[in-house]
């Protein structure tokens, strides 16, 4: 595996390449490498010919500083696991090489706004569409892959390709998820103990949620589940709602329905969403 820093040298590498219109597949992370990045990997070399992957957290989609400076730093371990996944490049830049012109983000995308974590994360969209943007633009991807996990954060950037008539895929992944039921998260490396044990407790109450749901044609009492949380020491809840995949409105009409979640345990926030039909 190719290890690249410098974005004039991967560009001179993806020329020839380009020129050979050999399709690129493009994995975009923030490092903390799990099981779920490794299938988005294996997905991209099943339909391209060359898989590049990124590693870089961008500094621009954080809310505060702490948050960005406790982001999970795995660089050495990463290599590992990606070296091992064969993947043929990986794209790691400082942030000057990707902001030469320091910190600046573009609105590109109003659709899906004021919404989910958009309503929570004022900027947060802003700063991952354009640093997603700019990788396409220094890469040029074919196929560009993205957890479901990240559900709005998909729906964004799919969007904004289509805003900016990019020429790229934005290829939806399903979430893969821990034997509890939970998407897989980099953010969850960071659990104490007793952190852990409370994620558990919220699996346990999400999967009875979700089958209540499914089987009561979308309805169950939000309150004694808010209330259910409190008890395990989640106080913090930024959503718990139910939205139409397709639109991401509202909806009681159980075709498409997704049950939406973000809360927080201690200061780690953890979103997540599950199917309902
Ligand atoms: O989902 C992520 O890890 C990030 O938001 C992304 C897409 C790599 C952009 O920084």
């Amino acid at each position: 595996m190719k290890i690249i820093t410098k974005t004039k040298e991967l560009k001179n590498i993806l020329g020839s390449i380009n020129n050979l219109s050999e399709s690129i597949g493009l994995v975009l992370t923030m490092g903390n490498i799990h099981a779920g990045h490794l299938s988005l990997i294996k997905e991209a070399q099943n339909n391209n010919k060359l898989v590049i992957t990124s590693i870089f957290i961008n500094p621009t989609q954080f809310d505060n500083d702490d948050d960005y400076k406790s982001y999970p730093k795995t660089l050495d371990q990463d290599i590992v696991k990606l070296k091992s996944s064969n993947c043929d490049l990986l794209y790691l830049p400082t942030v000057h090489e990707i902001y030469p012109k320091g910190l600046v983000i573009e609105k590109s995308t109003l659709k899906y706004r004021n919404i989910l974590c958009d309503g929570h994360r004022p900027d947060h969209f802003d700063g991952v569409t354009t640093v997603v943007n700019t990788f396409f633009d220094i890469i040029k991807p074919k196929n560009s892959y993205f957890g479901e996990k990240d559900y709005q954060q998909m729906k964004l950037i799919d969007e904004m390709v289509k805003i900016k008539k990019i020429d790229v895929n934005v290829v939806s992944c399903l979430s893969i998820r821990d034997k509890n039921g939970m998407s897989l998260s980099s953010r969850n490396s960071n659990f104490t103990q007793k952190q852990s044990e409370i994620f558990e407790s919220l699996a346990k109450k999400i999967k009875l949620l979700v089958k209540t749901l499914k089987k009561n044609n979308l309805k169950a009492n939000f309150n004694q589940f808010k209330k259910e949380l409190s008890k395990i020491n989640i106080n913090k809840i930024d959503y718990l709602e139910i939205r139409d995949e397709k639109n991401l409105e509202i909806t009681s009409n159980h075709h498409h329905a997704r049950l939406f979640i973000a809360v927080f345990i201690d200061k780690i926030r953890i979103i997540d969403n599950f199917k309902l039909y």
